[in-house]
C-alpha cells in the first residue's frame, strides 16, 4: 500500500513526546500521541530550566516511545520512518531526542529524518484538516511568533513576525509582574474574563508601521508602569486591578496579532489564489479572545479559518511524525551525521 507509518519524537522544549502517525495518499491518522509535560518540575523556578528539562527528557523518551508504539498497536519493525525534532530548541533536549532516534534507527535500519520543530507546527493544518497548499500560518507560542506562507512541506516564506519577545513570553512576564501563576497565558486569560477592557489602554506596537512585523517587549514595560502607578497610588493591587490590566493587555496582543495577520493575508493574496486558507498553532492560539479576533480577520478576507485542536496546537510529536512523513515522501532523509541545531530558521 501507499500508506506510511511514522514514529515521531519531540523534546525541544519542556514536553517529551512520541507519536505514531499513518500517512495515507491524502490525509493522515494519528494512531497514538503521548505527551509528558514538565510543568511540575519547572513551576518553582518560574520558568523552564534547561538542565532540568534535558534530564527529564532523557528519563522520559524511551517510556514515551514505548507507550506510543503500544497505543498504536505497532511494533517498531512495522514503522517505515523515524522522525525527530532536530531543532530549534534547547540544545540538551533536542540532543536527547536526536540520540534516541539515531539509536532506534541504527538498531533497526529504519530510515531517519530530522524535522524542524517549526515545520511541524506549520504543517499541522494538513494533518488535522487536509488543507491544500499554499496557506498562511500564524505560529504563536512562548518562543515563536511568525507569519508564514506555506507552499509545500519544505518551503516556508516568512511574511512577518516578532522583532523581540514572543506573545507567549509577554503573557508569562505579565503574569509574573502581577503575581499570577505560570504558565502565564492561561492565568492571564482567566483573570481577563473578570476585567474591563477599556480601563487601561496599552500600546499597539508597530501598528503605525507598514508590514507584518510585531513587537511585544514594550507591552511588558507598559504593564509594569501601570502596576507601579496603582501601587504608588493605593499601596497595592486589588483583584479587580489585576483583572483590568489582564483584559487590557490581552486585548492589545489580540489587536496586534489580528491586524498583522490581516496585512500578511493581503500581502500574499495573489499566491493564495481562489481558496485562501489561514491557520494558527502554538500555545497562544488557545486563547479564546485571540482566536476570535483572528477568525474575524480571516473570514473578512474570505479565507477558511483552520484552528487545530488544542492538543495539536501545543508541542506534540504527532506533528513531527506528520511533517517528517510528508518530507520523507518527497525523498528527504537524514543519516547518522544528523545533529541538534538549537538555532534553525525555517
Ligand atoms: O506552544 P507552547 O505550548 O510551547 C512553546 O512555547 O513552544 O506555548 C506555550 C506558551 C506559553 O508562553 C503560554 O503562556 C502560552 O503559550 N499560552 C497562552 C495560553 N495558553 C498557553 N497564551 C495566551 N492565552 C492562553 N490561553
Ligand atoms: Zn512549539
Amino acid at each position: 500500500t501507499d500508506a506510511l507509518t511514522v514514529l515521531g519524537i519531540e523534546s525541544s522544549c519542556d514536553d517529551t513526546a512520541a507519536a505514531v502517525v499513518r500517512l495515507r495518499t491524502s490525509g493522515a491518522d494519528i494512531l497514538s500521541s503521548v505527551v509528558k509535560g514538565q510543568n511540575n518540575l519547572h513551576a518553582v523556578f518560574g520558568g523552564v530550566v534547561p538542565e532540568i528539562a534535558a534530564r527529564a527528557h532523557v528519563e522520559q523518551l524511551d517510556i514515551c516511545v514505548e507507550e506510543a508504539l503500544a497505543e498504536a498497536n505497532k511494533r517498531l519493525s512495522e514503522v517505515d520512518a523515524i522522525a525527530v525534532t532536530a531543532g530549534p530548541g534547547l540544545i540538551g533536549g533536542v540532543l536527547s531526542g536526536v540520540m534516541c532516534a539515531k539509536g532506534l534507527s541504527a538498531g533497526t535500519g529504519i530510515p531517519l529524518i530530522g524535522v524542524n520543530h517549526l515545520a511541524g507546527h506549520a504543517l499541522t493544518p494538513r494533518l488535522t484538516d487536509q488543507v491544500s497548499y499554499p496557506y498562511v500560518m500564524l505560529l504563536v507560542s512562548g518562543g515563536h511568533c511568525q507569519l508564514l506562507l506555506v507552499s509545500d512541506c519544505r518551503t516556508f516564506r516568512r511574511i512577518g513576525g516578532t522583532i523581540d519577545d514572543a506573545p507567549g513570553e509577554a503573557f508569562d512576564k505579565t503574569a509574573r509582574i502581577l503575581g499570577l501563576a505560570q504558565p502565564g497565558g492561561p492565568s492571564v486569560e482567566h483573570e481577563a474574563m473578570k476585567g474591563h477592557v477599556k480601563r487601561f489602554t496599552f500600546p499597539r506596537p508597530l501598528l503605525d508601521r507598514p508590514g507584518s512585523d510585531m513587537s511585544f517587549s514594550g507591552l511588558k514595560t507598559a504593564v509594569i508602569r501601570t502596576r507601579d502607578s496603582i501601587v504608588a497610588d493605593k499601596g497595592g493591587l486589588t483583584d479587580q486591578d489585576r483583572s483590568d490590566i489582564c483584559a487590557g493587555f490581552q486585548d492589545a496582543v489580540a489587536d496586534v496579532l489580528a491586524e498583522k495577520t490581516r496585512r500578511a493575508l493581503q500581502e500574499v493574496k495573489t499566491e493564495l489564489g481562489k481558496n485562501p486558507a489561514f491557520s494558527v498553532a502554538g500555545g497562544v492560539a488557545s486563547n479564546a479572545k485571540i482566536r476570535a479576533k483572528l477568525e474575524t480577520v480571516s473570514s473578512a478576507f474570505g479565507a477558511a479559518f483552520l484552528a487545530p485542536p488544542l492538543a495539536l496546537c501545543t508541542d506534540n510529536a504527532a506533528m513531527i511524525a506528520y511533517a517528517g512523513g510528508e518530507q520523507f515522501q518527497t525523498g528527504m532523509r537524514s543519516d547518522m551525521t544528523l545533529s541538534a541545531r538549537p538555532r534553525w530558521p525555517l
